[in-house]
Protein backbone atom coordinates (compact mmCIF):
# COMPACT_ATOMS: atom_id res chain seq x y z
CA UNK A 1 0.00 0.00 0.00
CA UNK A 2 1.09 3.19 -0.90
CA UNK A 3 0.70 5.83 1.68
CA UNK A 4 1.41 9.62 0.43
CA UNK A 5 1.95 11.99 3.59
CA UNK A 6 2.70 15.34 4.63
CA UNK A 7 3.55 16.60 8.53
CA UNK A 8 3.40 20.25 9.70
CA UNK A 9 2.44 22.84 12.63
CA UNK A 10 0.99 25.53 13.08
CA UNK A 11 0.31 28.17 14.90
CA UNK A 12 -2.55 30.39 17.39
CA UNK A 13 -2.93 33.79 16.50
CA UNK A 14 -4.30 36.55 18.64
CA UNK A 15 -5.85 39.58 17.36
CA UNK A 16 -4.81 42.91 18.30
CA UNK A 17 -7.10 44.19 15.96
CA UNK A 18 -10.54 41.93 15.89
CA UNK A 19 -12.43 40.33 13.11
CA UNK A 20 -15.94 40.60 14.28
CA UNK A 21 -18.86 40.29 11.84
CA UNK A 22 -19.10 38.55 8.26
CA UNK A 23 -20.32 39.80 5.22
CA UNK A 24 -20.77 35.97 4.11
CA UNK A 25 -21.44 33.32 6.51
CA UNK A 26 -20.39 30.53 4.00
CA UNK A 27 -17.21 32.14 2.78
CA UNK A 28 -16.26 33.56 6.20
CA UNK A 29 -15.77 37.00 4.78
CA UNK A 30 -15.16 39.52 7.44
CA UNK A 31 -16.95 43.02 7.81
CA UNK A 32 -13.76 45.09 8.94
CA UNK A 33 -9.86 43.74 8.28
CA UNK A 34 -8.15 43.10 11.91
CA UNK A 35 -4.72 42.69 12.35
CA UNK A 36 -2.87 39.88 15.10
CA UNK A 37 0.20 38.88 16.60
CA UNK A 38 1.16 35.29 15.47
CA UNK A 39 2.37 33.54 19.00
CA UNK A 40 5.13 31.22 19.12
CA UNK A 41 5.15 26.88 18.55
CA UNK A 42 7.07 26.06 21.38
CA UNK A 43 3.98 27.06 23.82
CA UNK A 44 1.41 26.53 21.52
CA UNK A 45 0.84 24.51 18.25
CA UNK A 46 -1.06 22.07 16.35
CA UNK A 47 0.79 18.99 14.80
CA UNK A 48 -1.38 17.86 11.45
CA UNK A 49 -0.09 14.95 9.48
CA UNK A 50 -2.36 14.81 6.33
CA UNK A 51 -2.12 11.62 4.32
CA UNK A 52 -3.85 9.87 1.11
CA UNK A 53 -3.75 6.97 -0.57
CA UNK A 54 -5.98 4.80 -3.18
CA UNK A 55 -6.41 2.04 -0.88
CA UNK A 56 -8.61 4.75 1.44
CA UNK A 57 -12.05 4.09 1.57
CA UNK A 58 -13.52 7.71 3.41
CA UNK A 59 -12.02 10.73 4.26
CA UNK A 60 -11.49 11.04 7.88
CA UNK A 61 -9.68 13.27 10.83
CA UNK A 62 -8.03 12.14 14.16
CA UNK A 63 -8.29 14.90 16.67
CA UNK A 64 -6.12 14.50 20.19
CA UNK A 65 -6.41 10.90 19.63
CA UNK A 66 -10.64 10.98 18.97
CA UNK A 67 -12.25 9.78 15.55
CA UNK A 68 -14.02 13.62 14.41
CA UNK A 69 -16.29 14.25 11.88
CA UNK A 70 -14.72 15.75 8.76
CA UNK A 71 -18.46 16.69 7.55
CA UNK A 72 -19.11 20.34 8.76
CA UNK A 73 -19.40 22.47 5.08
CA UNK A 74 -16.36 24.22 6.44
CA UNK A 75 -14.13 21.72 6.63
CA UNK A 76 -15.46 20.06 3.26
CA UNK A 77 -15.08 23.45 1.94
CA UNK A 78 -11.35 23.78 2.70
CA UNK A 79 -10.95 20.06 1.04
CA UNK A 80 -12.86 20.50 -1.88
CA UNK A 81 -10.41 23.87 -2.48
CA UNK A 82 -7.34 22.13 -1.88
CA UNK A 83 -8.71 18.79 -4.04
CA UNK A 84 -9.37 21.17 -6.98
CA UNK A 85 -5.74 22.99 -6.71
CA UNK A 86 -4.25 19.50 -6.83
CA UNK A 87 -6.00 18.95 -9.60
CA UNK A 88 -4.99 21.69 -11.30
CA UNK A 89 -1.35 20.71 -10.66
CA UNK A 90 -1.80 17.03 -11.77
CA UNK A 91 -3.35 18.89 -15.03
CA UNK A 92 -0.02 20.30 -15.66
CA UNK A 93 1.95 16.94 -14.68
CA UNK A 94 0.47 14.08 -16.10
CA UNK A 95 3.04 11.40 -14.77
CA UNK A 96 2.39 12.79 -11.23
CA UNK A 97 -0.24 10.51 -8.68
CA UNK A 98 -3.69 11.52 -8.91
CA UNK A 99 -3.84 12.20 -5.16
CA UNK A 100 -6.72 14.66 -5.76
CA UNK A 101 -9.00 11.72 -6.12
CA UNK A 102 -7.37 9.81 -3.28
CA UNK A 103 -9.14 9.87 0.06
CA UNK A 104 -7.07 11.52 3.15
CA UNK A 105 -6.60 10.76 6.75
CA UNK A 106 -5.60 13.29 8.82
CA UNK A 107 -4.62 13.25 12.30
CA UNK A 108 -3.89 16.11 14.65
CA UNK A 109 -3.13 17.35 18.10
CA UNK A 110 -2.39 20.14 19.87
CA UNK A 111 0.15 21.00 22.68
CA UNK A 112 -1.88 22.47 25.19
CA UNK A 113 -5.29 21.87 26.71
CA UNK A 114 -8.09 22.52 23.67
CA UNK A 115 -10.17 23.08 26.62
CA UNK A 116 -8.40 26.28 28.23
CA UNK A 117 -10.86 27.99 25.69
CA UNK A 118 -7.76 29.55 24.12
CA UNK A 119 -7.56 29.53 19.55
CA UNK A 120 -8.02 26.45 18.69
CA UNK A 121 -9.53 26.29 15.67
CA UNK A 122 -7.21 29.03 14.15
CA UNK A 123 -3.89 26.74 14.29
CA UNK A 124 -6.24 23.74 13.67
CA UNK A 125 -7.51 24.75 10.27
CA UNK A 126 -4.25 26.49 9.48
CA UNK A 127 -2.55 23.20 10.21
CA UNK A 128 -5.10 21.08 8.52
CA UNK A 129 -4.71 23.37 5.31
CA UNK A 130 -0.92 23.94 5.57
CA UNK A 131 0.14 20.04 5.41
CA UNK A 132 -2.35 19.29 2.80
CA UNK A 133 -1.24 21.83 0.26
CA UNK A 134 2.35 20.44 1.55
CA UNK A 135 1.02 16.88 0.66
CA UNK A 136 -0.32 17.98 -2.66
CA UNK A 137 2.37 20.29 -3.45
CA UNK A 138 0.75 23.10 -4.58
CA UNK A 139 2.68 25.80 -5.97
CA UNK A 140 0.13 28.67 -4.40
CA UNK A 141 1.69 31.47 -1.84
CA UNK A 142 0.52 31.52 1.53
CA UNK A 143 -1.91 34.47 0.86
CA UNK A 144 -4.12 32.20 -1.33
CA UNK A 145 -3.72 29.58 0.61
CA UNK A 146 -4.76 31.54 3.36
CA UNK A 147 -8.26 32.01 1.93
CA UNK A 148 -8.86 28.24 2.26
CA UNK A 149 -8.16 28.13 5.42
CA UNK A 150 -10.40 31.34 6.03
CA UNK A 151 -13.38 29.16 4.86
CA UNK A 152 -12.22 26.50 8.00
CA UNK A 153 -12.59 29.47 10.45
CA UNK A 154 -11.89 33.66 10.12
CA UNK A 155 -9.16 33.58 12.09
CA UNK A 156 -7.52 30.71 10.90
CA UNK A 157 -6.52 32.42 7.94
CA UNK A 158 -3.77 34.72 9.93
CA UNK A 159 -1.89 31.71 11.10
CA UNK A 160 -0.41 31.01 8.03
CA UNK A 161 2.00 33.63 8.76
CA UNK A 162 4.22 34.28 11.69
CA UNK A 163 5.34 37.58 13.21
CA UNK A 164 2.30 40.62 12.66
CA UNK A 165 -0.42 39.88 10.46
CA UNK A 166 -2.99 41.30 8.51
CA UNK A 167 -6.30 40.11 6.79
CA UNK A 168 -7.58 42.30 4.77
CA UNK A 169 -11.03 42.27 4.31
CA UNK A 170 -11.55 42.66 0.64
CA UNK A 171 -14.15 44.10 -1.50
CA UNK A 172 -15.46 40.88 -4.01
CA UNK A 173 -18.44 39.03 -3.05
CA UNK A 174 -16.13 35.87 -4.43
CA UNK A 175 -13.93 36.63 -1.44
CA UNK A 176 -10.75 36.10 -3.88
CA UNK A 177 -9.42 39.12 -2.45
CA UNK A 178 -10.20 38.45 1.58
CA UNK A 179 -6.79 37.10 2.34
CA UNK A 180 -3.96 37.59 5.01
CA UNK A 181 -0.82 39.43 4.72
CA UNK A 182 2.49 40.01 6.29
CA UNK A 183 2.49 43.14 8.27
CA UNK A 184 5.93 42.74 9.33
CA UNK A 185 8.11 39.41 10.05
CA UNK A 186 9.25 38.35 13.67
CA UNK A 187 12.67 39.72 12.90
CA UNK A 188 11.02 43.13 12.79
CA UNK A 189 9.73 43.34 16.07
CA UNK A 190 11.21 40.40 18.12
CA UNK A 191 10.77 41.25 21.78
CA UNK A 192 7.18 41.12 21.65
CA UNK A 193 5.78 39.16 24.55
CA UNK A 194 2.67 37.58 25.33
CA UNK A 195 0.86 36.52 28.76
CA UNK A 196 -1.68 34.38 28.57
CA UNK A 197 -4.24 34.58 32.10
CA UNK A 198 -6.29 31.58 31.37
CA UNK A 199 -9.36 32.78 33.22
CA UNK A 200 -11.77 29.78 34.41
CA UNK A 201 -15.50 30.55 33.83
CA UNK A 202 -18.70 28.07 34.56
CA UNK A 203 -21.10 29.74 32.56
CA UNK A 204 -20.61 28.62 28.79
CA UNK A 205 -20.22 31.53 26.16
CA UNK A 206 -21.86 32.45 23.17
CA UNK A 207 -19.51 30.63 20.13
CA UNK A 208 -18.14 33.41 18.34
CA UNK A 209 -19.94 32.64 15.28
CA UNK A 210 -23.34 32.60 15.85
CA UNK A 211 -22.40 35.70 18.50
CA UNK A 212 -21.03 37.88 15.68
CA UNK A 213 -24.34 37.14 13.59
CA UNK A 214 -26.04 38.50 16.77
CA UNK A 215 -24.19 41.77 16.81
CA UNK A 216 -24.24 42.10 13.30
CA UNK A 217 -27.72 41.93 13.44
CA UNK A 218 -28.59 43.92 16.22
CA UNK A 219 -26.29 45.94 17.45
CA UNK A 220 -26.38 49.70 16.44
CA UNK A 221 -22.85 50.46 17.63
CA UNK A 222 -21.53 47.94 14.76
CA UNK A 223 -22.09 50.43 11.87
CA UNK A 224 -19.92 53.12 13.73
CA UNK A 225 -17.01 50.37 14.68
CA UNK A 226 -16.79 48.98 10.91
CA UNK A 227 -17.26 52.00 9.27
CA UNK A 228 -15.14 54.40 11.48
CA UNK A 229 -13.11 53.55 14.18
CA UNK A 230 -11.71 49.94 12.43
CA UNK A 231 -11.07 51.24 8.93
CA UNK A 232 -8.69 54.10 10.66
CA UNK A 233 -7.32 52.20 13.33
CA UNK A 234 -6.14 49.39 10.74
CA UNK A 235 -3.89 51.82 9.25
CA UNK A 236 -2.43 53.34 12.36
CA UNK A 237 -2.06 49.93 13.94
CA UNK A 238 0.08 48.77 10.89
CA UNK A 239 1.98 52.01 10.83
CA UNK A 240 2.61 52.07 14.90
CA UNK A 241 3.91 47.98 13.93
CA UNK A 242 5.78 49.24 11.51
CA UNK A 243 7.40 52.05 13.92
CA UNK A 244 8.29 49.52 16.47
CA UNK A 245 6.08 52.22 18.34
CA UNK A 246 4.92 49.99 21.25
CA UNK A 247 2.36 52.60 23.06
CA UNK A 248 0.44 53.39 20.02
CA UNK A 249 0.07 49.60 19.40
CA UNK A 250 -0.48 48.99 22.75
CA UNK A 251 -3.15 52.16 23.40
CA UNK A 252 -5.09 50.64 19.72
CA UNK A 253 -4.56 47.27 20.94
CA UNK A 254 -6.57 48.17 24.40
CA UNK A 255 -9.37 50.41 22.75
CA UNK A 256 -9.99 47.97 20.33
CA UNK A 257 -10.63 44.99 22.63
CA UNK A 258 -12.83 47.69 24.42
CA UNK A 259 -14.53 48.64 21.41
CA UNK A 260 -15.18 44.53 20.35
CA UNK A 261 -16.95 43.98 24.07
CA UNK A 262 -18.91 47.06 23.59
CA UNK A 263 -20.63 45.86 20.40
CA UNK A 264 -21.00 42.54 22.54
CA UNK A 265 -23.06 43.95 25.24
CA UNK A 266 -24.84 46.19 22.43
CA UNK A 267 -26.17 43.14 21.09
CA UNK A 268 -29.50 42.17 21.61
CA UNK A 269 -29.86 39.69 24.14
CA UNK A 270 -26.27 40.97 25.15
CA UNK A 271 -23.42 39.07 25.11
CA UNK A 272 -20.92 38.96 28.18
CA UNK A 273 -17.43 38.14 27.41
CA UNK A 274 -15.72 39.10 30.32
CA UNK A 275 -16.63 38.37 33.75
CA UNK A 276 -15.22 40.02 37.03
CA UNK A 277 -11.73 38.56 36.89
CA UNK A 278 -11.47 40.50 33.23
CA UNK A 279 -12.64 43.52 34.81
CA UNK A 280 -10.01 43.31 37.47
CA UNK A 281 -7.19 42.57 35.15
CA UNK A 282 -7.94 45.23 32.80
CA UNK A 283 -7.93 47.96 36.06
CA UNK A 284 -4.81 46.31 37.25
CA UNK A 285 -3.32 46.95 33.80
CA UNK A 286 -3.88 50.59 33.71
CA UNK A 287 -2.86 50.89 37.06
CA UNK A 288 0.73 49.41 35.82
CA UNK A 289 0.91 51.97 33.36
CA UNK A 290 0.00 54.77 35.66
CA UNK A 291 2.65 53.90 37.81
CA UNK A 292 5.07 53.66 35.23
CA UNK A 293 4.24 57.08 33.58
CA UNK A 294 3.78 55.18 29.84
CA UNK A 295 1.83 52.18 28.52
CA UNK A 296 4.67 49.04 28.39
CA UNK A 297 1.50 46.54 28.42
CA UNK A 298 -1.85 46.32 26.34
CA UNK A 299 -4.65 43.74 27.39
CA UNK A 300 -6.84 42.05 25.09
CA UNK A 301 -9.68 39.53 25.27
CA UNK A 302 -11.32 37.60 22.13
CA UNK A 303 -14.43 35.94 22.87
CA UNK A 304 -14.20 34.53 26.42
CA UNK A 305 -12.67 35.50 29.90
CA UNK A 306 -8.82 35.04 28.97
CA UNK A 307 -6.52 37.77 29.24
CA UNK A 308 -3.77 38.08 26.72
CA UNK A 309 -1.03 40.85 27.84
CA UNK A 310 1.68 42.27 25.60
CA UNK A 311 4.60 43.75 26.28
CA UNK A 312 7.95 44.23 25.25
CA UNK A 313 10.26 41.75 26.87
CA UNK A 314 12.88 44.85 28.36
CA UNK A 315 9.53 45.70 30.69
CA UNK A 316 8.97 42.47 31.30
CA UNK A 317 10.17 42.61 34.95
CA UNK A 318 8.02 45.68 35.89
CA UNK A 319 4.80 43.94 34.67
CA UNK A 320 5.61 40.83 36.70
CA UNK A 321 6.40 42.82 39.52
CA UNK A 322 2.95 44.55 39.23
CA UNK A 323 0.92 40.67 38.95
CA UNK A 324 2.84 39.37 41.78
CA UNK A 325 0.55 40.26 44.44
CA UNK A 326 -2.24 38.32 42.64
CA UNK A 327 -0.60 35.48 40.84
CA UNK A 328 2.42 34.65 42.53
CA UNK A 329 1.07 31.37 43.31
CA UNK A 330 -0.71 30.46 40.25
CA UNK A 331 1.23 27.51 37.71
CA UNK A 332 2.86 29.13 35.13
CA UNK A 333 3.39 32.31 36.94
CA UNK A 334 7.07 33.73 36.92
CA UNK A 335 8.89 35.49 39.42
CA UNK A 336 10.06 39.20 39.09
CA UNK A 337 13.69 39.95 39.99
CA UNK A 338 12.65 43.12 41.52
CA UNK A 339 10.10 44.20 44.12
CA UNK A 340 7.65 46.98 43.63
CA UNK A 341 6.86 49.61 46.02
CA UNK A 342 3.57 50.20 45.02
CA UNK A 343 0.84 48.93 47.04
CA UNK A 344 -0.97 47.38 44.61
CA UNK A 345 -3.43 45.64 46.93
CA UNK A 346 -4.48 48.35 48.74
CA UNK A 347 -6.03 49.32 45.07
CA UNK A 348 -7.54 45.89 43.94
CA UNK A 349 -7.76 43.58 47.21
CA UNK A 350 -7.67 40.84 45.61
CA UNK A 351 -8.29 38.96 41.96
CA UNK A 352 -9.24 35.65 42.02
CA UNK A 353 -10.37 32.70 39.39
CA UNK A 354 -6.68 32.97 37.34
CA UNK A 355 -6.43 29.02 37.02
CA UNK A 356 -3.19 29.13 34.59
CA UNK A 357 -0.87 31.58 33.24
CA UNK A 358 1.45 30.46 29.94
CA UNK A 359 4.20 32.75 29.16
CA UNK A 360 4.82 33.01 25.27
CA UNK A 361 6.37 35.32 22.80
CA UNK A 362 5.76 36.28 18.83
CA UNK A 363 6.11 33.26 17.06
CA UNK A 364 6.78 31.41 13.20
CA UNK A 365 4.51 30.64 10.87
CA UNK A 366 3.40 27.04 9.72
CA UNK A 367 6.32 24.93 9.16
CA UNK A 368 6.87 21.47 7.67
CA UNK A 369 8.48 19.19 9.74
CA UNK A 370 9.29 15.17 9.73
CA UNK A 371 7.19 14.37 12.73
CA UNK A 372 4.54 11.85 11.34
CA UNK A 373 1.20 11.05 12.95
CA UNK A 374 0.58 8.46 11.22
CA UNK A 375 1.99 4.95 10.42
CA UNK A 376 2.65 3.10 6.65
CA UNK A 377 -0.60 1.49 6.74
CA UNK A 378 -2.74 5.54 7.44
CA UNK A 379 -3.58 4.65 10.66
CA UNK A 380 -2.76 7.01 13.69
CA UNK A 381 0.11 6.08 15.38
C1 LIG B 1 -13.00 37.34 18.92
O1 LIG B 1 -12.38 32.98 13.68
O2 LIG B 1 -13.37 31.82 15.69
O3 LIG B 1 -11.30 35.82 18.31
O4 LIG B 1 -14.87 32.64 11.45
O5 LIG B 1 -16.84 31.97 12.78
O6 LIG B 1 -14.76 30.58 12.88
P1 LIG B 1 -15.35 31.97 12.70
O7 LIG B 1 -14.89 32.83 13.94
P2 LIG B 1 -13.49 32.90 14.67
O8 LIG B 1 -13.66 34.31 15.41
C2 LIG B 1 -12.64 34.91 16.11
C3 LIG B 1 -13.16 36.13 16.80
C4 LIG B 1 -12.19 36.76 17.78
C5 LIG B 1 -11.45 37.92 17.13
C6 LIG B 1 -10.31 37.59 16.20
O9 LIG B 1 -9.65 36.54 16.35
O10 LIG B 1 -10.04 38.44 15.34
Amino acid sequence: MTVYQASATAPVNIATLKYWGKRDKTLNLPTNSSISVTLSQDDLRTLTTASCSADFEQDQLWLNGALESLSSERTQACLKDLRTLRKGVEHKDASLPKLSEYKLHIVSENNFPTAAGLASSAAGFAALVFSIAKLYQLPQDLSEISKIARKGSGSACRSLFGGYVAWEMGESPDGEDSKAVEVAPLEHWPNMKALILVVSDDKKDVPSTSGMQSTVATSDLFNHRINELVPQRFEEMKSAILKKDFPTFAELTMKDSNSFHAVCLDSFPPIFYLNDTSKKIIKLIHKINEIEGKTIVAYTYDAGPNAVLYYEAENEDKILSGLKPYFENIQGFKQPQTVTSFDFKSFIPEITGVSKIIATKIGEGPKETSISLINESGLPK
